[in-house]
């Protein structure tokens, strides 16, 4: 049941950085006892809300209230001493540290000869039973649990400090079904416990199961406040993207088009396998085609897509491209080979935040042709022209740091980078993780109008309903091994898909 009175209120809200107005007169209300969704494009402010909350931006104008007073914090830790716990997709915990040590981090329980582990540990056993973690060893590594364990234990940490409020953005972007099963169980479980939480995500099935009330952003302005129930989906991307939704239902799909998994492969793979990767596989993908990558988390998809690249070497397999026997062992003689691998991991793998936009987008053209002779700046400014308004990156200013971006901006840009180098064969991996449903429209429609144009590509995602959207053929993985291989037609669904996943090996 939720309260009447919010337990945060905010008024007004205005911030400004150079160029961009980032929230303009934005309201937002979270009451105690409920998870509320913010919902909104790619730079439609909502990250930036977070952190006028928590004070890591300041605030041009407007008020903030919580628990009915008058607050303005210094930043996340001023926050988490009022009650506010913030905790963020790239989850910032202690690797060298064990479980209970990272929940009871700066709350370890003293004893006369300094800390007591065992009262310690006790402790961090109550805060994870709090949560329906009583299964997780307190003197576990960290580094032994899987990183969505490792976000409940992030959400563990900031329980210990009795948090009213719990703050997620963007937490189940790289977590499988039954990993954001078990966090949507935590999340209930506070929320029943009246933890206000507010939460961010692009998934649109995961916002309509865990929200009781939404507001929506666009453009770094309020847009409204509703109960969840009371909102169509179809009404809630209108609101997200101020425009109706059957333009967009129509962009992006591949299926219907011509048949090119015909005639001799551009590239083919076959007993393509590295040891304790992924078992040998057979590969073809011919010019003009999308060939999904479809499994579970961990089933080896990006393991391929990394031996195809020559990321990871493999040790057995014989390659052919267009038709030539051809090696591809580093990432190296994928470049000369064009090919390229657009890779799931932004943050460690992909931009690299100090520098610009544009040092971002060229960086992959300027590797292949060699650092010893660098791009001219009119060769740069026209691969930023071309792709920044291609991939519709907001703002479409080169010269800012690609860090202030949104996510998902980010993520455009880092397909840009690949795409700049012209590749033959495109290995994309995620490609739509973290985007809004206007630009990830936008997006499989790039996608499928590059294979038009006669590049290869491979197409890895965990959105079923996406592979099939886009594939032309579909590689179904299972535990590091190719368990099948469909060609894509009006018959083949999701659901195609996972019966494939599930009856695989039942009947041995
Ligand atoms: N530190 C900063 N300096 C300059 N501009 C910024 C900064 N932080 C955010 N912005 C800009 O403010 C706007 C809102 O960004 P924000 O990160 O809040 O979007 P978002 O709704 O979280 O998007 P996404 O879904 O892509 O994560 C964007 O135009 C972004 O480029
Ligand atoms: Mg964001």
């Amino acid at each position: 049941m939720a309260a009447t009175e919010p337990i945060v209120e905010m008024e007004n809200i205005s911030i400004e950085f150079p160029g961009v107005k980032a929230l303009q007169d934005v309201n937002f209300r979270l009451f105690p006892g409920e998870v509320h969704t913010l919902m909104g494009e790619n730079g439609a402010g909502k990250s930036t809300l977070i952190k006028a909350l928590t004070g890591v931006y300041k605030i041009d104008s407007g008020s903030i209230k919580v628990a009915g007073g008058p607050r303005r914090f210094t930043g996340t830790a001023d926050a988490q001493s009022a009650g506010i716990s913030t905790v963020y997709q790239e989850v910032n915990l202690c690797d060298n540290l064990t479980v209970g040590e990272n929940v009871m981090l700066g709350h370890e329980v003293h004893g006369r000869m300094g800390i007591n582990w065992r009262k310690t540990n006790l402790a961090a056993h109550d805060a994870l039973v709090r949560l329906g973690l009583g299964g997780l060893d307190p003197k576990a590594p960290l580094s032994s649990i899987s990183l969505a364990l490792q976000q409940l234990v992030a959400i563990s940490r900031a329980m210990v400090t009795n948090s009213k409020v719990l703050i997620l953005d963007e937490p189940t972007s790289s977590l499988d079904a039954n990993e954001v099963e078990g966090l949507f169980a935590v999340i209930r479980r506070l929320r029943d416990e009246g933890v206000a939480i507010l939460f961010v995500s692009h998934f649109l099935d995961q916002v309509y199961a865990i929200s009781d009330r939404l507001t929506v952003l666009r453009n770094g302005e309020f847009v409204g406040e509703h109960m969840t129930q009371d909102l169509s989906r179809g009404q809630l991307i209108s609101m997200m993207i101020g425009k109706d939704v059957d333009t967009l239902n129509s962009l992006g799909s591949n299926r219907g088009r011509a048949v090119h998994a015909v005639g001799a492969p551009y590239y083919s793979a076959k007993n393509l396998g590295r040891q304790g990767s992924i078992e040998p596989v057979d590969i073809d993908v011919h010019a003009g085609e999308v060939v999904g990558l479809a499994g579970l988390l961990g089933s080896g998809r990006t393991e391929l897509g990394r031996l195809i690249y020559g990321a990871d070497r493999p040790d057995s397999g014989d390659v052919t491209i267009d038709g030539v026997a051809t090696e591809v062992h580093t990432p190296v003689a994928a470049l000369a080979r064009k090919i390229a691998f657009s890779t799931e991991n932004r943050r460690d793998e992909g931009i690299i935040g100090d520098l610009t936009v544009r040092e971002n987008l060229i960086l992959a053209v300027q590797a292949r042709r060699g650092w010893a002779r660098p791009l001219s700046r009119r060769e740069q400014n026209e691969i930023c022209a071309k792709y920044l308004v291609e991939l519709n990156v907001r703002p479409a200013d080169p010269e800012r740091a690609i860090r202030n971006l949104s996510g998902g901006n980010q993520q455009k840009v880092l397909l840009g980078r690949w795409l700049a180098t012209n590749p033959e064969l495109l290995i994309l991996d995620e490609p739509t993780r973290g985007i809004d449903v206007g630009a990830k429209a936008e997006i499989q429609e790039t996608i499928a109008a590059l294979a038009e144009d006669g590049m290869s590509v491979v197409f890895i995602s965990s959105e079923l309903e996406e592979v099939v959207r886009l594939s032309e053929r579909i590689i179904v993985l299972k535990d590091h091994r190719k368990i099948g291989e469909i060609t894509n037609g009006p018959l083949v669904t999701a659901e195609t898909i996972v019966d494939i996943i599930a009856s695989e090996g039942s009947s041995e």
